[in-house]
């Protein structure tokens, strides 16, 4: 986070608390959130974009704090579960300012979001324009948007390109699926259409992508109001702001974003005589991620006879599957003692029992590196613990929330004997 700094002895403070004396007090591996990292880049995006409605998309982390910190901040969620909504409705999170994605969404799921009165639900797919009607009566409608494919390709990875066709996302603006769908949607008295969605991908880094989204679903607005007479007030530009896991890596730029971004929708709005509409962007990982440090103890440190070292910490693909999903990669470094070691390269590995388990590939570390070491990994706030498992029944870890000098647990480490608790036979 922008808050780390050396501390006392060779400690690293993140929001004023060392990293080693939260790992002694919590346990690790730990995953320390910085609160007040999360409010600045929350406001931030209030700032760039004053007019914008900014979701926090929950997907990237999701807790009844992080709840309270995005909605004080003035910021709305972006959900695609019932889970990640119920969790939210039940940290006090206000419901008309949710906004409901997925691909698949159940009917329990559709039903529960009528209950808690979700502001906007984004229609995906065929099934559920009928499926989400029959749920509405006409006198209570519910806002809805349209998920639409630009056929833009953008993200770090295939898994995550969600802008182009063939894959199972929205409806392709080529070939007529997304206007079909619109004019099927116009149709129901319970729905009520505000606008267009579409999300290109994650871990985008340059503003372009959006800037062609945005040129497309203006042309689709102007599409809709020749077909059928409506202007649709919203526009939902997604999320996927890439940030840096290496120094090396460029970054999203959210103030280029803002200007051009707002310029251009000016621009193309004059050009097709629409009215300009309600801008929305959904921001996950661009949020959480930079937040979030994960602190693992080392456990074992080998070196192979070819000069290899391999470093073993306690966490790994079970907190953290990002590398052996995507090759994603990390930096790291030794925390809570100085070393003037010469620097070796080591893989820093994890406890899991498969060999791709490799949380960094040739980390540059102290050669001195020992059992009960401590290593930092910044850039862990998002996409790690919400997509953690159990492999090997090794539970979830802590979750401690750092400001102001002062640290709290926010989710305690999962335990064998939760595991255990959900066995209901034998
Ligand atoms: N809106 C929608 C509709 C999304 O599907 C996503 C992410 C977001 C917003 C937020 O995107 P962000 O700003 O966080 O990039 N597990 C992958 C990332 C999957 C992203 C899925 N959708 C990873 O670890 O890279």
């Amino acid at each position: 986070p922008a808050s780390a700094r050396p501390g006392p002895g060779a400690d690293l403070l993140v929001g004023g608390v060392g990293l080693a004396e939260a790992a002694e007090r919590f346990g690790t591996p730990l995953y320390v959130l910085d609160e007040g990292e999360v409010r600045s880049r929350a406001r931030a995006y209030r700032q760039a974009l004053p007019h914008a409605e900014v979701l926090y998309a929950a997907k990237a982390f999701l807790c009844s704090a992080m709840a309270d910190w995005v909605a004080e901040e003035g910021l709305g969620l972006d959900v695609c579960s019932s889970g990640e909504l119920w969790l939210a409705v039940s940290a006090g999170f206000p419901a008309q300012r949710i906004l409901l994605h997925g691909n698949a969404k159940s009917p329990a799921e559709l039903r529960l979001a009528r209950r808690l009165r979700v502001g906007r639900i984004v229609i995906d797919g065929p099934a559920e324009i009928a499926r989400l009607a029959a749920l509405v009566a006409a006198d209570t409608p519910q806002k809805v948007l349209v998920r639409v494919v630009p056929g833009i390709a953008a993200g770090h990875h295939a898994a995550v390109r969600t802008g182009v066709g063939g894959q199972k996302f929205g409806f392709p603006i080529e070939g007529g699926d997304a206007a079909d769908a619109i004019a099927r949607v116009l149709d129901q008295p319970g729905l009520e259409l505000a606008g267009l969605h579409c999300h290109l991908g994650s871990q985008i880094t340059e503003v372009e992508p959006y800037l062609r989204a945005l040129d497309a679903l203006v042309r689709l607005l102007a599409q809709v109001r020749e077909r059928h007479g409506v202007e649709l007030p919203e526009l939902d530009l997604g999320g996927g702001h890439g940030i840096k896991y290496l120094p090396s890596d460029a970054e999203f730029d959210l103030a280029e974003f803002a200007v051009r971004l707002t310029d251009r929708l000016a621009v193309r709005c004059a050009e097709a005589g629409l009215e300009v509409p309600h801008l929305i962007v959904e921001p996950g990982r661009a949020i959480a991620g930079p937040a979030g440090v994960a602190v693992y103890r080392v456990l074992s440190v080998k070196h192979g006879a070819d000069g290899h070292c391999f470093a073993a910490v306690d966490g790994g693909m079970g907190d953290n599957p990002r590398p052996a999903l995507y090759g994603s990669q990390y930096s790291v470094r030794l925390v809570g003692r100085r070393s003037d070691a010469d620097a070796m390269r080591a893989d820093v590995v994890g406890r899991h029992c498969e060999a791709g388990d490799v949380l960094v590939r040739d980390a540059a570390l102290p050669a001195d590196l020992r059992p009960g070491d401590l290593l930092a990994v910044p850039a862990a706030g998002a996409y790690q613990l919400s997509m953690a498992s159990g492999y090997n029944l090794v539970g979830r870890p802590a979750v401690a929330a750092v400001r102001d000098g002062r640290a709290r647990l926010l989710i305690r480490r999962e335990t064998v004997e939760d595991f255990r608790l959900r066995e209901v036979g034998r």
